[in-house]
């Protein structure tokens, strides 16, 4: 079958599948074998926006393996809007968990050791913990380490990297001045999302180094982050860019830099997002698009 669809094709079809897959929709291939119904309409050819506004993410495939918290959907709707910060329904995973009193990035990192909690560990070359300002102001969060970040044990060291130190001083800061760091600190085989019980399983490590560092302002890169911290299925695209609340700080969603990689019209939004950060952190907010930012990395 596949080798009737000409190559111009298929490249076509691949670029349009990394495309979904950096807004967080992957699961197309389960949605085939179901077969179309009323309530899954087919997919493809449908233009990203609709597909983000209308679809909500589709159901993990796995039996998610998260502790026993609140059930992940009770407390969304109340999360999602803008400030002034929403009233949760409920106490949500993270929600729940108490703030270690006097935690320290370098206490989280010793807890951490040389981490086996998840399988990630035996394709891992070295875990990337964060790197940058354990003062910061500003937090970014990624998804998980790639293969140069692996290679490096830093995070955002590859071509997102590359385009996210843009941004960072295009905002007029440099990266030691703000804190990096991915939800889960692994590299997923082949760039994978990272699946549901790596992620409750390192993410309490992500909560503790938030909470430690205390910034005002956390900007979650891409939906994988979003989704973590928000406990939300539902497409980045219906809150990117909006203020929001986690626990107690202001938590903001973007897009993800290697999404801008593949889009760089995206990056106007994505430079509005970071005005809005500017703004509430007290830097000088230029009018227009930044100098370096702009320019494909
Ligand atoms: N993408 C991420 O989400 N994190 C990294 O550290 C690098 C690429």
């Amino acid at each position: 079958m596949a080798e009737r669809i000409p190559e111009a094709l298929r490249k076509k079809i691949t670029d349009r599948l990394h495309f979904y897959e950096d807004l967080g929709i992957r699961q197309f291939y389960q949605d085939r074998i179901c077969g179309p119904s009323e309530s899954s309409p087919p997919v493809a050819f449908v233009s990203p926006p609709d597909i983000i506004e209308e679809m909500p993410l589709p159901k993990p495939v796995r039996k998610p393996e998260l502790p026993k918290a609140a059930p992940v959907t009770a407390a969304v709707a109340p999360r999602i809007s803008p400030l002034p910060l929403p009233v949760a329904a409920g106490p949500s995973l993270f929600e729940s968990i108490d703030k270690i009193a006097d935690d320290t990035l370098l206490k989280i990192r010793e807890d951490l050791g040389e981490c086996t909690r998840c399988k990630l560990h035996g394709t891992r070359h070295t875990i990337v913990f964060g790197d940058g300002n354990p003062k910061a102001e500003l937090v970014f969060v990624g998804e998980g380490p790639g293969a140069d970040e692996d290679a490096q044990g830093l995070p955002f060291v590859g071509r997102a990297g590359k385009l996210l130190t843009q941004m960072i001083e295009a905002m007029g800061l440099q990266r030691k001045d703000v804190y990096i760091c991915n939800v889960v600190k692994c590299r997923p085989p082949e760039n994978r999302q990272p699946e549901e019980d790596e992620v409750s399983t390192c993410s309490p490590f992500l909560l503790r180094q938030i909470d430690a560092i205390a910034p005002k302002v956390i900007v979650c890169l891409g939906a994988v982050a979003a989704k973590t911290l928000l406990q939300t299925n539902r497409g980045i695209s219906q809150f990117r860019g909006e203020w929001l609340e986690f626990r107690g700080r202001k938590l903001l969603a973007t897009y993800h830099p290697a999404y801008l990689l593949r889009n760089p019209p995206a990056k106007s939004e994505v430079w509005k997002d970071l005005q809005k950060v500017m703004a509430v952190l007290g830097l000088e907010v230029k009018k227009g698009k930044p100098a370096e930012a702009g320019k494909s990395a």
